[in-house]
């Protein structure tokens, strides 16, 4: 989740650095720094802290110069400090390194480098990386960084500068993502593409074991052992707004209410109009595939393992096959069950996070086909699975993740219609009613968010809780778990889902009268069961919010405040159910004051383990 950025051009590097770092900041970091080949010299500047205390730094001692790489860091080995933050050096400072990832051998080759006189000024796994290229300099800035490569074990994207090449950047990727961006006589290199798509939109999005060696009017792309690989220009579609708050006040909130446009664009390509049949365009199972699958996994963390949970729901009830989901930090490691001819849904958002790519690859080992839902069309997961579906939702910015869900929902929803489909297991009039209620999913979300205004006026009533309790049951329960995480994560209330039939099982220990209550009453074939989960509650005088389908005019006389969400087919409530949970997420994290879109100690993208 570090930020990296790095110009090479006929314009002043820093002013570049800094606002490519500045698109970064929502990756989460805790210190920040740049390197700039100033009259000939490597000069650092770099402090623990905001981006903006490095650009004081700046204004007071600046650094011209039209060479330079930036960073932001989002500590892992070695605290948060001054010291321990990019860029840093060798120990003749001729070298000077920015890295995203974790050296997993960086110990060994500290000591190894130590014995040979190189003297170490940091806590971090990332200053093994110049003082190996000092030792290995050989002349030639790449094969040195060649050789530094071959001894590191681990994820990393790095972009090295070196006083004696002043003309040159040199960049490397081993799982952390790194992109080049091509100009007019300048290039750029970054960690993601919302920090240069004010320059270019003309990227070489570039792969594990690829490097590139990046001057001003040139790059040449190689693999590790320095043989040319050629790259295609891959066109960045993201206009800059995309990109930016367009008009609202957080990201979060402009997420959410982009989400009739996400799920508009997701769906777009993927029904036959004609036929009403979906359409996966990236998806290729082999011939009988479906027909001899007899068991599903997914794999995901956080927000996606909830949408993974509705998937199980979903693809479960449709094609009879039963489905796995697990966290992919738990799946990584405890040698799963997984058998040759299974199908490995792997759901991730930035395509990036560490346990999900360690889980996708482990399933592979096992045999496993990969299917990718991802929203990062040049990610990792996308670019390691067998088949992919792309959530069209547009850069996720804010840290709390909301179009993301929703889109991985409709994807859920495609792929079990359409494995559905190929198993010939569903018939045509549900299958046309199915699809004709997602059709209208996106006019269906207009109307939720309509709730905004009453959720406004009543969050007030719970900004100073302490804990707030989700219950549902079915598809219910799996929005209430994702429901309890939003408000966590960004209004730091303790929030818990459960499934509402357990309450009795122990945690209605916990409900006294003013504990709030959110209950999600959506499921037709559970509603009576709900209502007495709600009296339960109720009975040891709980504030209840109830989540009903408009028109059901009796769940709110049993409870405090009811919001209502368009009727839609039953099985499809969630992408609808979860957005109100999502706004009173905001306006809670509003209300007590939070920084809604980087809440403290989270990270949009979570690169490391
Ligand atoms: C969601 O609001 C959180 N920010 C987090 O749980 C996130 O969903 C998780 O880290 C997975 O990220 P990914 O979808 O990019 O893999």
């Amino acid at each position: 989740m570090c930020g990296i950025v790095g110009y090479i051009g006929k314009n002043e590097a820093v002013p570049v650095l800094l606002d490519g770092l500045g698109r970064l900041e929502y990756r989460g970091y805790d210190s920040a720094g740049v390197t700039v080949v100033s009259q000939g010299k490597l000069k650092t500047t770099k402090a623990v802290g905001r981006l903006a205390k490095v650009g004081e730094l700046l204004k007071q001692n600046p650094l011209p110069g039209t060479v330079g790489i930036g960073h932001t860091r989002w500590a892992t080995h070695g605290r948060p400090s001054d010291r321990n933050a990019h860029p840093h050096q060798d120990c003749s400072k001729k070298f000077s390194v920015v890295h995203n990832g974790i050296i997993e051998n960086y110990q060994e080759l500290k000591e190894e480098l130590q014995e040979k006189g190189h003297i170490f000024s940091s806590e971090t796994d990332t200053e093994v990386i110049p003082h190996l290229i000092e030792e290995f300099y050989d002349g030639d800035l790449a094969s040195s960084v060649r050789k530094a490569l071959a001894r590191m074990v681990g994820a990393f994207a790095i972009a090295v500068l070196d006083e004696a090449h002043p003309d040159t950047i040199v960049v490397a990727r081993k799982q952390s993502p790194l992109i080049v961006g091509l100009g007019e006589g300048e290039n750029f290199v970054a960690s993601d593409i919302p920090a240069i798509l004010p320059y270019t939109r003309e990227i070489y999005i570039l792969e594990d074991g690829e490097m590139a060696v990046v001057k001003a009017g040139e790059i040449l792309v190689t693999d590790f052992t320095g043989k040319p690989v050629a790259k295609e220009v891959f066109h960045v579609e993201w206009d800059v707004e995309a990109a930016e708050k367009g008009g609202y006040e957080d990201f979060m909130l402009k997420e959410i209410h982009e989400q009739p446009r996400a799920i508009r664009d997701t769906l777009s390509g993927a029904i036959d109009r004609q036929t009403k049949q979906v359409v996966l365009s990236r998806v290729n199972f082999p011939e009988g595939f479906i027909k001899n699958l007899s068991r599903i996994h997914v794999v995901a963390c956080g927000t996606a393992y909830h949408a993974g949970l509705v998937g199980k729901y979903v693809i479960e009830k449709m094609l009879r096959i039963p489905v796995d989901v697990e966290v992919a930090s738990e799946f990584r490691y405890r040698e799963p069950l997984v058998q040759p001819g299974s199908l490995t849904i792997v759901i991730s958002q930035s395509g990036e996070t560490a346990d999900t790519l360690a889980g996708l690859r482990e399933a592979k080992r096992l045999g496993s086909r990969i299917l990718a839902i991802t929203n990062v069309v040049g990610s990792s997961v996308a670019r390691e699975a067998d088949d992919l579906i792309l959530t069209l939702a547009g850069p996720e910015i804010a840290v709390a993740s909301t179009k993301a869900y929703t889109t991985q929902l409709l994807a859920l929803y495609l792929l079990a219609i359409y494995m559905a489909q190929e198993k010939g297991v569903i018939e045509e009039e549900e299958r046309v009613k199915l699809i004709d209620a997602i059709a209208e999913l996106d006019t269906k979300l207009e109307k939720v968010l309509n709730t905004e205004t009453k959720i406004k006026e009543f969050v007030e009533d719970f900004k100073h809780c302490e804990n707030i309790f989700f219950i549902g049951r079915g598809l219910d329960y799996a929005v209430s778990l994702e429901g309890a995480l939003k408000l966590k994560e960004i209004s730091y209330i303790h929030a818990e889902a459960y499934a509402a039939g357990e309450l009795k099982h122990g945690t209605l220990a916990l409900i006294v009268e003013g504990v709030p209550v959110f209950a999600l009453v959506t499921q037709e074939d559970l509603y009576e069961k709900m209502i007495s989960n709600i009296k339960e509650v109720k009975a040891r005088e709980a504030t209840v919010v109830a989540l009903a389908m408009a028109g059901d005019h009796e769940t709110s006389k049993s409870v405090d405040y009811v919001l209502h969400i368009p009727q839609t087919h039953p099985m499809l409530t969630p992408i609808l159910s979860v957005v109100p949970l999502q706004l009173f997420a905001y306006y809670a994290a509003k209300a007590r004051g939070c920084d809604v879109d980087k809440p403290r100690n989270l990270a949009k993208s979570v690169t490391v383990e």
